[in-house]
């Protein structure tokens, strides 16, 4: 059984192969009669707010041919005590797959587990891995446009910049995909923040070389970079924390000031939402730089293409 739950649960072939897919679902969008999930049913469980994922997820199901089946957490006997193996069990016997936004990443690993379908991460406190997948492809488009059988390759060797909130589940995605596709990770963020031993730990289980640094010197981290990258400062669960996050994280503020530091070419990212005078000013968000509403459209072509992969590929 294959799942996706982390940057590295695909190999460099199969990132390739599932940007290729994407991109050809994406110029056949609306008229090719794509049928992956042909008289499949794939469950998307949410125990977090979600716009982009939760649309993206149930649009991308339905043209693959299948039915989302679209489950608040909140609803299920889940949040009255039923296990989590015996939920993975029981919708292991209607379903086919199932994608899961969380707090805890261990879930996603005890369904994975105990289920019998493929588990996609739709974002857990430790990893978003469709996120990161997508933004790799968004920026691939723009290096090697119309050739997606070197879009893996156009990402190697260069430099992202990612500021703010450098311990969050997109930083350490990151920094392991950052490996995993050989581009260099410039962390800036508060002392404090760097990445911790969970990341490091599943770099060197998946036998991965570090190519990420770590500044509190957001200039350092910026100059010179393909990408500048943030996310917001509060992440979701990190609400009581929000008042010493804003003060600590404002020294990370992407503005026009330090994108002038980047490569003049620099590309800005955000997988959104955003927070316009935080952790990036609204001239940034809204300069020709940025391409944060192709990342969010991307989000269902690559998706699509995770989910065709994953289904294709069942034991
Ligand atoms: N970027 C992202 O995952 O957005 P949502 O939280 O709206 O799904
Ligand atoms: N780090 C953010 C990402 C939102 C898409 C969060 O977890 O809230």
């Amino acid at each position: 059984m294959r799942h996706f739950l982390k940057e590295t649960d695909l190999s460099a072939a199969e990132i390739s192969a599932v940007f290729a897919q994407a991109a050809a679902l994406k110029a056949a969008r609306g008229r090719a009669t794509a049928s992956d999930l042909a008289r499949q049913s794939w469950g998307l469980m949410f125990f977090k707010k979600s716009t982009r994922t939760r649309v993206s997820f149930q649009v991308g199901v339905h043209e693959l041919g299948g039915l989302p089946v679209m489950l608040n957490a909140d609803d299920l006997q889940l949040s009255r005590g039923e296990t989590v193996a015996d939920t993975a069990k029981v919708l292991s016997r209607y379903l086919h797959g199932m994608v899961i936004r969380c707090h805890e990443h261990a879930l996603l690993e005890e369904f994975a587990r105990c289920g019998t379908m493929p588990v996609v991460n739709a974002l857990s406190d430790f990893l978003h891995p469709c996120q990161f997948m997508t933004d790799m492809f968004t920026l691939a488009e723009r290096y090697a446009p119309g050739r997606p059988e070197q879009y893996a390759a156009s990402l190697k060797g260069r430099k992202i910049a990612f500021l703010g909130d450098t311990a969050c589940n997109m930083a350490n995605s990151f920094v392991l995909g950052g490996a995993a596709l050989g581009a260099e990770i410039a962390l800036a963020g508060p002392a404090g923040y760097e990445p911790g031993a969970e990341v490091r730990a599943q770099l060197k289980a998946d036998g991965l070389k570090e190519t990420f640094t770590f500044t509190t010197d957001a200039a350092a981290a910026v100059k010179g970079a393909d990408m500048v990258y943030t996310d917001v400062w509060v992440s979701m669960g990190m609400e009581a924390e929000k008042a010493e996050r804003l003060k600590l994280m404002q020294p990370y503020q992407v503005n026009a000031k330090l994108m002038a530091l980047a490569k003049p070419s620099a590309y800005f990212m955000h997988c959104l939402p955003a927070h316009p005078g935080e952790e990036v000013s609204a001239d940034v968000l809204a300069s020709p730089q940025s391409i944060i509403f192709d990342q969010a459209e991307n989000r269902l072509h690559v998706q699509k293409a995770i989910l065709a992969h994953l289904a294709a590929h069942r034991g």
